[in-house]
């Protein structure tokens, strides 16, 4: 059975093979009536078979198309119907005709039929009769007996139009909140201000629109999307209606699995306090009870789900409903097939994504900067001629587009994901035109002997070490240079003084390293003062002065994360009568220099060393091993 998580709810009807046809011509389904749910994916299992040879003719397949209706006694493929715009795709290669339909719509039910046609005389096949799709949507169905009296009594039923054989177990959430597993009705009292929800367990991203039990105000959160897909760098709008029985005295948009930091975990996070989030998000209301939030300079680790929360005095909405999922994804060109003609290339192309079964997808073509006016899918077949290079974008995001590619005989590589964190799993697969009979080996620059083998190199947790040139070679042709670079947040910085002997009114320098990358950058701060001092690796304090001592922190910051060291800078305060008497003993000294001069020496002696009055400590917080020794020295304490 090949329904993968991507496929979302869907219930098999008949799940026997279905095969059609006879001698070598046919089509077989895996079933031939699927009921799917509103908003999620389906995928119509297919696959079809021919003769590879008449009378010694080889067989070739000259149009697949999948369709639901006939016009003027031709079928109109679902790919060129306005109604499927971005949510269809099926390629009809190597004898699989597998139809998937994204953001199912209640109008896509319908039968579906496919049919091929190819080089032979009278070589042409149509699935009769074809599949059934029903697609439904999950409802709450309130029966009140007593509908004037609160708290009433009341059952719900969770109801679909489709009747699937097995039962599936339900969960119920009221409010919000998940409140009964496995049972198909629900019985209790119910407020004026409640709402509840249904879902199939294991498709709680399903779920019935929140309805009001006894009253139209009831508290309900509605999502005007299940999931959204863009473009890493651009910009997305999330939005959702919502009502509350109460007055309302706050409200924000966050993200269930975080926490605010250093706070407790369990509770959540309003994305506009959320690091990650600073300066990129906003949420407005432009109309009441509409709420939106708005990401920009979106980064792939931004891919989440994000959820609406509202509170009043006695009550907050609850986090256990699902909201909108977020995928941000890096698109890049894939060459699928390359074949080499006389004077060109003819190449077949993908734009490759991780938006899975996400929302509709429209895709636009650039050829040489052109935009092709006619290639709306995410696949685009032309003739190139060398030094011609391609990108897409999704369409309404054309600034934010893939790298471009030359299409060429090369293999081409696709590193996924294309934004690589220290820790994370990253794949880098290789393809050609001959992919996948081809025998793939796989280099890394510098390095004489070959990684592995295989069109896919896999690393479980990729580290720093990482780092560097890849490329891969299928028969004799090596593909372009892929740099992977693997980002890491700044580790513990160390900090030190210089010089180490400091003499009041010189300059000193406070100095911080820490390893990052990207590169990070350096924020002084000094305890109890709110404005940084400084930034940049060295702080210069010119003139250093009693003032001056204090316990200061660099703090190191890149886009993966920060982390603080403190420096202990002492310095003694020399009493304004000792540093007279150190004047005057030095005049006298000069004076009397020769007479008393054995007299005076233990004196003296005393006296330089009050001239080193300043003293310093580093102690970064949390010294660890691995922290060069000078920058971690015990907390002395020298007083003169
Ligand atoms: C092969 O196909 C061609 C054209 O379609 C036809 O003229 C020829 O007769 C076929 N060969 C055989 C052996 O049927
Ligand atoms: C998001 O909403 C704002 C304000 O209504 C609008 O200016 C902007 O174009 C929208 N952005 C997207 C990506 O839809
Ligand atoms: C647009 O793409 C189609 C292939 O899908 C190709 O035949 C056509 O020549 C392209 N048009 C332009 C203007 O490049
Ligand atoms: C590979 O080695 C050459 C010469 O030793 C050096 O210049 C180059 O920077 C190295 N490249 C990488 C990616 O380490
Ligand atoms: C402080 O740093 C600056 C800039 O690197 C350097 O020119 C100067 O010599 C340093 N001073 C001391 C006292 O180390
Ligand atoms: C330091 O880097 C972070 C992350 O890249 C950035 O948000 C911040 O504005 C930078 N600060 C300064 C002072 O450049
Ligand atoms: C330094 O880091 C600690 C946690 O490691 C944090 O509590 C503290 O606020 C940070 N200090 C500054 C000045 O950023």
């Amino acid at each position: 059975m090949g329904f993968t998580a991507a496929a979302g709810f869907v219930f098999l009807l008949l799940s026997l093979s279905v095969v059609q046809g006879q001698n070598d011509w046919g089509v077989t389904f895996t079933s031939t009536r699927i009921c799917a749910v509103e908003g999620s994916t389906v995928d119509i299992h297919c696959s079809y078979r021919y003769p590879s040879r008449i009378n010694g003719n080889v067989t070739v397949v000259e149009e697949v198309l999948w369709f639901i209706k006939v016009k003027e006694n031709l079928p109109v493929d679902v790919r060129t119907d306005s109604e499927f715009a971005g949510r269809v795709q099926y390629d009809g290669d190597k004898n699989d005709c597998t139809l998937r339909i994204t953001d199912l719509k209640p109008s896509d039910s319908a039968v579906y039929s496919f049919r091929f046609i190819t080089n032979q005389p009278g070589g042409r096949y149509t699935s009769e009769p074809g599949v059934t799709l029903s697609v439904t949507v999950f409802q709450v169905q309130v029966n009140k007996p007593y509908p004037k009296a609160y708290p009433t009594w009341a059952v719900l039923t969770c109801h679909s139009s489709c009747q699937p054989f097995n039962n599936p177990s339900y969960i119920w959430y009221k409010n919000g909140l998940k409140i009964q597993e496995d049972t198909s009705f629900i019985e209790q009292y119910f407020d004026e201000a409640d709402s509840i929800s249904c879902a199939v367990k294991g498709h709680e991203k399903f779920s019935s629109p929140s309805v009001c039990v006894l009253h139209e105000t009831c508290n309900r959160v509605i999502y005007t999307e299940r999931s959204v897909c863009v473009s890493k760098g651009s910009s997305v709008n999330i939005s959702c209606t919502y009502n509350s029985y109460y007055k309302v005295t706050s409200k924000f948009w966050f993200r269930p699995e975080r926490g605010p930091q250093w706070k407790n975990p369990s509770q959540s996070e309003d994305l506009r306090t959320d690091s990650q989030y600073t300066g990129r998000v906003q949420v407005f209301e432009t109309e009441r009870g509409r709420s939106t939030l708005r990401i920009t300079d979106l980064r792939e680790t931004d891919s989440a789900q994000y959820q609406f929360t509202f509170r009043t005095s006695y009550f907050e909405w609850g986090s256990s409903l699902h909201g909108t999922t977020l995928t941000v994804t890096a698109l890049q060109v894939q060459v699928i097939r390359v074949t080499l003609l006389q004077s060109y290339t003819e190449a077949e192309l993908k734009c490759h994504s991780s938006c899975g079964s996400a929302g509709r997808l429209h895709y636009v073509w650039f050829k040489n900067g052109q935009k092709n006016k006619t290639q709306q899918t995410s696949t685009y077949t032309d003739h190139f001629y060398p030094g011609d290079n391609v990108y897409c974008a999704f369409r309404g995001h054309e600034d934010y587009p893939s790298p471009s590619v030359y299409p060429s005989i090369r293999p081409s590589v696709l590193v996924s994901p294309s934004e690589i964190v220290e820790g994370i799993s990253v794949t880098l697969t290789c393809s050609s035109d001959t992919n996948p009979a081809a025998k793939y080996t796989w280099y890394k620059r510098n390095q004489s002997l070959p990684l592995s083998s295989g069109d896919i190199y896999h690393f479980t947790s990729i580290s720093s070490e990482d780092r560097g040139i890849y490329y891969c070679k299928s028969e004799d042709h090596y593909s372009v240079d892929v740099f992977v670079d693997v980002q890491y947040p700044p580790n513990l910085p160390s900090v030190s003084v210089s010089p180490s002997e400091i003499v009041e009114g010189s300059s000193v320098n406070l100095t911080c390293s820490s390893d990052a990358n990207p590169a990070a950058n350096y924020t002084w701060y000094k305890e109890n003062e709110e404005s940084p001092k400084a930034s940049g690796q060295i702080f210069t304090i010119t003139d250093i002065r009693a003032e001056h001592s204090g316990i200061y922190y660099c703090e190191v910051q890149n886009i993966r994360g920060r982390h603080n060291s403190t420096l202990h800078l002492t310095l003694s305060t020399v009493s304004p009568f000792l540093r007279n008497l150190t004047t005057k003993m030095n005049r006298i000294r000069l004076s009397l220099v020769v007479l008393m001069l054995i007299s005076l020496l233990p004196l003296t002696l005393w006296l330089r060393k009050k001239t080193t009055p300043l003293h310093s400590t580093t102690e970064p917080t949390g010294c660890k091993d691995n922290i060069e020794l000078d920058a971690c020295p015990a907390h002395e304490d020298v007083s003169p």
